[in-house]
């Protein structure tokens, strides 16, 4: 299957996934890694790797739509099988949605449906859970409100801080994401009435 991926940032769980794409019977590629503004470390693994990229920054455009828009673009160019937003800090809106039916995901820091948006981490800490996590889901409209395709579970501990409370979810989050993303590469998906059955 042909993986496109959106990074904002690091790109760890950008590198997850190259790596496991490195053997052959993961079933999958990163065929092209795009991103909203430039001089990231995900690019730099994307260019390390060999992997085209492509950036889109909202403020080169004259609105949010004609960005989305473009960013649509670059995506379809490489025909995807699936869209890969790990660590993505923009909303894809309607157009890219359309572009992609059923076919993008997302992966959150926070166990969904709590703690949606910017700040997971910080949240479920602001809120004293001992459980929180991270989700793999298929985007839709909403923020962070998709179909759930696989979840895992992390223990917060009375001495985190957002810092190591997210180091902690991210390694959880980077064996979430490649053991699924592998499975929906693999052996398809079906998403009936916002429930998600892999293959
Ligand atoms: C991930 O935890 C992602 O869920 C969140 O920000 C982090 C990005 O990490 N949105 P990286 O860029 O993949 O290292």
């Amino acid at each position: 299957a042909r993986l496109v991926v959106l990074v904002s940032g690091a790109g760890t769980n950008l590198q997850a996934l190259l790596d496991a794409c490195q053997d052959p019977a993961y079933g999958a590629r990163v065929v092209a890694v795009g991103a909203d503004r430039d001089a990231i470390a995900g690019l730099q693994r994307a260019e390390d790797a060999g992997v085209p990229t492509f950036v889109h920054r909202v403020k080169d455009y004259a609105s949010r739509e004609e960005w989305d828009r473009a960013l649509a673009a670059s995506v379809a160019e490489h025909e995807p099988d699936l869209v890969v937003s790990a660590g993505f800090m923009k909303l894809l809106g309607p157009a890219f949605l359309a572009a992609f039916p059923g076919r993008v995901v997302n992966t959150h820091p926070a166990l969904s449906p709590s703690f949606p948006g910017m700040h997971g981490p910080a949240d479920a800490l602001a809120h004293g859970v001992k459980v929180t996590g991270c989700t793999l889901f298929f985007v839709d409209e909403g923020v962070d409100t998709g179909p759930i395709a696989a979840q895992a579970a992390v223990a917060v501990e009375d001495d985190d801080d957002v810092e190591t409370l997210h180091e902690r979810i991210k390694v959880a989050e980077r064996q979430m994401l490649v053991d699924t993303v592998g499975r929906l590469a693999r052996s398809g998906y079906t998403i009936e009435d916002r429930k998600v059955r892999l293959g």
